[in-house]
């Protein structure tokens, strides 16, 4: 049977208190989720909601990581740190990252290599923006986004990671890539993967959506057979919402 990966970034939201909370409810309601989840605390919370989630299934994921494992990089979190307090997935290349931000492709190649070094499993995102679409760039973009985050992953190490695709004009938008446009754009991850890998490799990837996930659109955004999962922001802020995306079956 297929199995989705259901993820959720709380982004700068939260507490430790409140985060607790949250991960409390979680671990209840998702005691028997059939498929694999993970949330995404801010870095403050993260220690806490690791304790709060122990002896369950649920994964512990960081927003972002710093490129290298230690030194003078004030502000920077290491995947040493993160890897002590239970981390085990980071997601990396968040367009908020890219575009507030401005990480490049190099420096988020950097991190991925590092995070697949140090066994953290990544989350590269990937994703245009709604003037790069309509200027009929959207695959240039995508494309260019999958090949330089990709750069030196081994072959071996490919299953390690998670592209997550988030259109830039469908977060926190309310507005859906309808679930065929999605898939396309998935179809074609899959394509550049396989020029790079082989076909194998490319049928293999999990390509997570992310984008005003919801619960009533869960549904048939995952009926598409290149959709494996969800990257959700917004909604994952309420286990009222995020139980039924991350147990939508
Ligand atoms: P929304 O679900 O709020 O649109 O955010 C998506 C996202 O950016 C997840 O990383």
């Amino acid at each position: 049977m297929r199995t989705y990966y259901m993820a959720g970034n709380w982004k700068m939201h939260k507490t430790v208190a409140e985060s607790v909370a949250l991960a409390n409810e979680l671990k209840q309601a998702l005691a028997g989720a059939k498929d694999k989840v993970m949330v995404a605390p801010p870095f403050t919370a993260l220690a806490a909601v690791g304790q709060a989630i122990k002896g369950s299934s649920i994964i512990l994921g960081a927003q972002n990581m710093g490129p290298d494992t230690q030194g003078a990089h004030t502000g920077e979190v290491s995947p040493l740190m993160l890897k002590e307090l239970g981390v085990r997935a980071v997601i990396l290349g968040h367009s908020e990252r890219r575009h507030s931000y401005f990480e490049t492709d190099e420096l988020i190649n950097r991190k991925v290599l590092l995070a697949i070094e140090q066994g953290l499993d990544p989350i590269l995102c990937v994703g245009e923006t709604l003037a790069e679409r309509e200027a009929g760039r959207l695959e240039a973009v995508v494309g260019t986004q999958v090949r330089e985050g990709l750069k030196g992953v081994a072959r071996g190490d490919l299953p390690k990671v998670t592209i997550a695709y988030e259109p830039v004009w469908a977060i926190g938008t309310g507005k859906t890539a309808t679930p065929d446009d999605a898939d396309a754009v998935h179809a074609f991850i899959r394509s550049v993967v396989a020029t790079m890998y082989d076909g194998d490799a490319a049928k293999a990837l999990c390509i997570q959506y992310g984008g005003s996930v919801k619960p009533d659109n869960v549904a048939e955004l995952m009926a598409k057979p290149n959709i494996d999962g969800a990257l959700v922001g917004g909604a994952s802020l309420k286990a009222e919402s995020f139980v039924p995306i991350a147990a939508f079956r």
